[in-house]
């Protein structure tokens, strides 16, 4: 699956810009300042429905504009023809179609454009806390299956009742029902996430980080005692949780440990390091989601020369790269990216795109 074309109206500093990348690999290029970002939001925006920067409209709506539109042609090959994929955000509402007809929700277009955004941000995924990286499993399952989003809905609301109850003092046989709905949505939130993270540790298990870093391994941890199950520990933390005024155990909890040598990565590799890492677990999710969907996703790469020395920024682009689907990565320069200079004869200049004000 590949975007042919891309026209956003009104995103941030972007009042109109048309793109037209090739299927492969494409560069972005531009001042600081120019909207190199901006546009990869407007790609992300054509597979999400939302920035992947800012849940406030104002923020993202460009100054002295009533609102945005993204409109892209999207290349299917497995379903042998192009769609066009519309969203627009105005007054608080987004309209998303496909093909002209409206879809209900971000999920759908989710399944049909799946993308995979590789920013800055991503390797503070290495560092920061827990929610980072289960955010990461959970937008990549965004792409792949629909129960997954339902499940989570139900889930955080039963959670919201049990820590409710909780709060009240309620006894125990009251949050009974909640325990159960909670157990069962939970292992099924479980089964999903297990399956991407065996994703990202087989990509890592056969990469040739491991020669350089040392042994790397992921393990990870539901948010509960696999051992004495989901079930059996929301009863046996009963009185714990009601302590404490909310619920202590479940998929809300989960983490990612990610090791090098059975130590934390943040103790034992540099920033660069972590970037060439976090592009190895992007190109594991990369395949996950074409392995589930037979749609290869778009590889949206923002600043990748930043902290990484030229050995390894030509690394982390033939990762990126080589499962052959198409990839747009920005700089400011084509120079500051030359493994990906020489993979493209598309280099995009955005301030030469940018109209003065919308169609
Ligand atoms: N809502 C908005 N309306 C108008 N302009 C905006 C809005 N939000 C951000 N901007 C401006 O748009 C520009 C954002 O550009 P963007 O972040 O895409 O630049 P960039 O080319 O990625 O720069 P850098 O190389 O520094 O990362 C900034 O100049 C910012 O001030
Ligand atoms: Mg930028």
């Amino acid at each position: 699956m590949h975007f042919e074309f891309l026209s956003v109206a009104n995103l941030r500093c972007l009042a109109l810009t048309e793109y037209a990348p090739g299927p492969g690999v494409n560069l972005v290029c531009g001042a600081n300042g120019s909207g190199k970002t901006s546009l990869l939001e407007g790609f992300a925006m054509a597979s999400l429905g939302r920035s992947f920067l800012s849940n406030t409209l104002s923020d993202i709506v460009r100054h002295g504009s009533g609102g945005l539109s993204v409109r892209a042609r999207i290349q299917d090959p497995g379903a042998g023809r192009s769609m066009t994929v519309q969203v627009r955000k105005v007054r608080g509402e987004t309209e998303i179609s496909m093909d002209g007809e409206s879809v209900p929700s971000a999920s759908t277009l989710a399944r049909a454009v799946p993308t995979l955004v590789m920013n800055s941000k991503a390797a503070d995924m290495l560092t920061e806390n827990p929610s980072n990286r289960r955010a990461l499993i959970d937008r990549t399952m965004f792409h792949v299956e629909r129960r997954y989003v339902e499940h989570w809905k139900a889930y955080r609301q039963a959670l919201r009742q049990r820590n409710e109850l909780l709060r009240q003092g309620a006894p125990s046989r009251d949050v009974v029902f909640w325990d159960e709905r909670l157990a069962t949505l939970g292992e099924a939130i479980d089964a999903d996430r297990s399956r991407v993270v065996d994703a990202m540790s087989d990509m890592l298990a056969g990469s040739a980080l491991n020669d350089i870093l040392g042994t790397l391994s992921i393990r990870y941890s539901p948010g509960w005692d696999r051992e004495m199950g989901y079930r059996e520990q929301l009863r046996s933390s009963w009185q714990r949780d009601s302590q404490a005024g909310y619920t202590t155990v479940g998929i809300h909890r989960a983490d990612l440990a990610i090791r090098c040598e059975g130590r934390a990565v943040a103790r034992r590799i540099s920033r660069g390091q972590g970037k060439l890492l976090v592009a190895t677990l992007y190109a594991g999710l990369a395949k996950f989601i074409a392995g589930e969907t037979g749609r290869t996703p778009v590889f949206l790469v923002d600043d990748l020369h930043a902290e990484l020395d030229d050995k390894l920024c030509s690394q982390a682009v033939d990762i990126i790269t080589s499962r052959g689907g198409q990839c747009i990565f920005t700089a400011i320069r084509p120079s500051d990216l030359p493994a990906v200079t020489e993979r493209t004869d598309d280099v995009f200049h955005v301030e030469h795109h940018r109209a003065a004000s919308p169609a």
